[in-house]
């Protein structure tokens, strides 16, 4: 089936990108993206193509070229879905938050949703294609409400889960490593979806990486790279504990296993721990549905990646309290970097914002300087784990839009996210204007120790124990 007519609900980190790139590379497609989130898509219409909502490198340019030709931004969710033969669900599954399952299993309200209203809307056969990071089996949900709840039309369900990384979404989409499409191929009309979908990223993804699996395989292999990814981070944090301890430097430990071809050496960077919205949700969600079958020890194993991570976040700001001689009340402590990763302005789980909820606890004063991420988020996001009130985050915490700014005056800075220009600054400006003896929590391990240590600062690097 030669598809005309794309439509995407859900405008935003992943559908955004993932969208705008399939209008690139597939002129003849007209993709409309729509959204219940009103701001959101006048932000992605915005004039100044500075203010889109999502940040990532090279993403403006492609919206640019696109924009009002063959990509279209709406909040008229039911004409896109009328118009389109194939529709993306690219909602949020947040980690629920009530009832069963709470905190662990992905809520699928929004999906819902969607499902019940493209049954609504729909009045010719649809082809409905799961972008959204889902437990096994939601396509079989999806399925019956569309059949139960429809207007006798036909509808195939894909899984086409994505694997774009933030901050390297536009380069992660015109270049994947593969392509993963799940679908019934034991129907005609299963396999005519699948092909649907495998002739649109043919356009610019060779065959070869192009990998068509079952339903039930694609959805599962999205949770287990996600689950993979996310356990490394957690091995090599658990090695730079024993390295701070023992004297080695995870950094020669990390290089040294990585060059070991079976290992392989990305995602090996010791860090504050893991962020984005994808890593701690996905897990929790495989320790959930490994649960509800019975599986305890799979569960319990998978858990540990989570456990871990807390304490890597935990342990960072212990140690700031414990190194400015267990007291940070009323000190001023610059957080560089607030975002999950560099370039990109998602906050998402950053670890950014359990080490200022444990140091505001001790009464410290904040001052964040982010190159990407709003006042209003950050606010937002200190807020919403409701640990104080309102007015005590405000008159804690200060944002500044200044690194220099934020660092005047200050008894210790801590890196927290791995942005570039962290590196060339300069610190020797930065050491003058701090309290005596002024610190460096390097979360990200992206500073030169003797550079640092020459200038006079006491510097402590994750991982590192020399
Ligand atoms: C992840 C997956 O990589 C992607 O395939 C999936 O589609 C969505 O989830 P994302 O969360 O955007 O992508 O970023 P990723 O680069 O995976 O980083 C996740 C977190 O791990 C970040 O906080 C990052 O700083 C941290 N990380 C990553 C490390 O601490 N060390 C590493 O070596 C790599
Ligand atoms: P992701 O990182 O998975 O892209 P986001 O939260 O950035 O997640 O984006 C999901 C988007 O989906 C939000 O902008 C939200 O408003 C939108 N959304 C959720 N439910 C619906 C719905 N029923 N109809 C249209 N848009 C929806």
């Amino acid at each position: 089936m030669n598809i005309k007519n794309i439509c995407c609900i859900g405008a935003g980190y992943v559908g955004g990108p993932t969208m705008a790139v399939i209008a690139k590379q597939c002129p003849n497609i007209k993709v409309t993206i729509v959204d219940i989130n009103e701001a959101r898509i006048a932000a992605w219409n915005s004039v100044n193509f500075d203010d889109l909502p999502v940040f990532e490198p090279g993403l403006a340019d492609i919206v640019k070229e696109t924009r009002g030709k063959n990509l279209f931004f709406s909040t008229d969710v039911d004409k896109a879905i009328d118009e389109a033969e194939m529709i993306f669900i690219s909602v949020n599954t947040p980690t629920k938050t009530y009832g069963k399952g709470k905190g662990m299993a992905a809520d699928l309200k929004y999906i819902e949703l969607c499902a019940r209203q493209i049954a609504k809307v729909a009045k010719q056969n649809k082809i409905v294609v799961e972008k959204s990071t889902l437990p096994v089996r939601t396509a079989s949900a999806i399925k019956s409400i569309l059949d139960e709840t429809g207007n006798g039309v036909q509808f195939q369900i894909l899984s086409n889960p994505e694997f774009l990384a933030e901050g390297t979404a536009v380069q992660d989409l015109l270049m994947p490593d593969r392509v993963l499409i799940g679908g019934d191929t034991s129907t005609k009309e299963g396999e005519i979806a699948v092909q649907s979908l495998v002739n649109i990223y043919s356009e610019w993804i060779p065959k070869k990486q192009i990998l068509t699996t079952n339903v039930w395989s694609s959805e599962l292999s999205k949770l287990t790279a996600n689950a993979f990814l996310a356990q490394r981070v957690s091995s090599i944090n658990a090695m730079s504990e024993i390295c701070e301890k023992t004297g080695a430097d995870v950094r020669e430990v990390s290089k040294a296993i990585g060059m070991d071809s079976r290992i392989g050496s990305k995602f090996l960077n010791a860090s504050v721990g893991f962020g984005g919205s994808c890593f701690q949700k996905d897990i929790l969600n495989l320790v959930y549905i490994a649960k509800s079958y019975g599986l305890n020890e799979v569960a319990d194993y998978w858990e540990q990646v989570i456990i871990m991570n807390e304490h890597q976040k935990n342990r960072f700001s212990d140690n700031i309290v414990s190194t400015l001689y267990n007291t940070v009340s009323g000190k001023k402590i610059t957080f560089l970097g607030w975002a999950f990763k560099k370039d990109t302005n998602d906050t998402r789980e950053s670890s950014a914002i359990k080490i200022a909820d444990n140091l505001l606890s001790e009464q410290a004063k904040i001052s964040v300087y982010d190159p990407k991420v709003t006042p209003s988020q950050i606010y937002s996001d200190i807020d919403y784990l409701g640990t104080r009130a309102y007015e005590d985050n405000k008159a804690l915490l200060t944002v500044s839009k200044d690194a220099y700014e934020a660092c005047n005056e200050s008894h210790a800075i801590a890196i927290l996210t791995e942005w570039d220009e962290f590196k060339n600054y300069d610190w020797n400006r930065i050491y003058k204007n701090m309290q005596k003896p002024a610190f460096i929590f390097d979360g990200r391990g992206i500073l030169d120790k003797n550079t640092i240590e020459s200038i006079g600062f006491t510097y402590y690097k994750i991982g590192s124990g020399n």
